[in-house]
């Protein structure tokens, strides 16, 4: 009878892409912890705001979006095994495994990683605030527009989640029938629409992120990247 899991010890032998995507991630993790931006002139970078108290799980956020799984597993990982094509990650002489194995198990703990980026969201609006009057009195600064495009984006990407439409209304088989009712469709209506720009915003966001990060580091490094409106 087949397995329907891998085991741990299976995933050694999937692709050298694996390898270097793990590796890359933990290179990326370990200098960003290594060498954390102070914070200059009211600016808090968003990879030490609160969440460098807490990376794990805004890590694990962004890693089982579905957006991103759909990416690294078909163009990365070349899993799951949809044929026989012997370039893929699993060995073409097991059975079609899906979704099933246990890292796939894992993601869908996606849904309730969302309950930890939402509550983080508010932390990323505070460190705008925080920038415009951090001297006393009221500065809007190149480096604040920054920080703000920087909640935005990740505001569009965490509402346009997939786990979040789910708990709108992608639950309800009518809606006349429950709380809410025809407004929770509208909202829905409005979530469905901006969900299918969901994989967008998921890079879009990520890369803001990274810019906001390097503007940061700029800034410490003594660049003049900044000016005062
Ligand atoms: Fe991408 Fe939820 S599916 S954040």
């Amino acid at each position: 009878m087949s397995r329907k899991y891998l085991f741990p010890y299976e995933l050694i032998e999937l692709n050298w892409r694996f390898w270097s995507f793990i590796a890359l991630l933990a290179a990326g993790g370990t200098l960003a912890l290594l060498y954390p931006v102070p914070e200059l002139n009211g600016y808090i970078d968003p990879l030490y705001s609160p969440t460098v108290l807490i990376l794990p799980i805004p890590t694990l956020f962004r890693l089982s979006c579905y957006a991103y799984r759909k990416d690294y597993h078909r163009h990365i990982f070349n899993h799951p095994l949809g044929c026989r094509n012997t370039q893929r990650g699993e060995k073409h002489t097991e059975p079609y495994t899906g979704e099933r194995n246990a890292v796939f198990q894992f993601w869908n703990l996606h849904r309730y990683f969302l309950y930890a980026g939402i509550a983080l969201l508010p932390f990323f609006y505070y460190d705008f605030y925080h920038s415009l009057v951090y001297s006393g009195s009221f500065e809007l600064r190149l480096g604040s527009l920054v920080l703000l495009a920087n909640a935005l984006a990740l505001t569009a990407w965490v509402f346009s989640c997939h786990a979040f439409r789910h708990i709108i209304g992608g639950n309800i088989d009518c809606y006349s029938c429950v709380y809410g009712g025809g407004a929770r469709r509208k909202v829905w209506s409005v979530q469905s629409w901006w969900n299918a720009h969901h994989e967008d915003a998921a890079w879009i966001s990520l890369l803001v992120f990274i810019s906001t990060d390097l503007y940061l580091r700029g800034l410490s490094a003594g660049l003049p990247i900044d000016f005062r409106f």
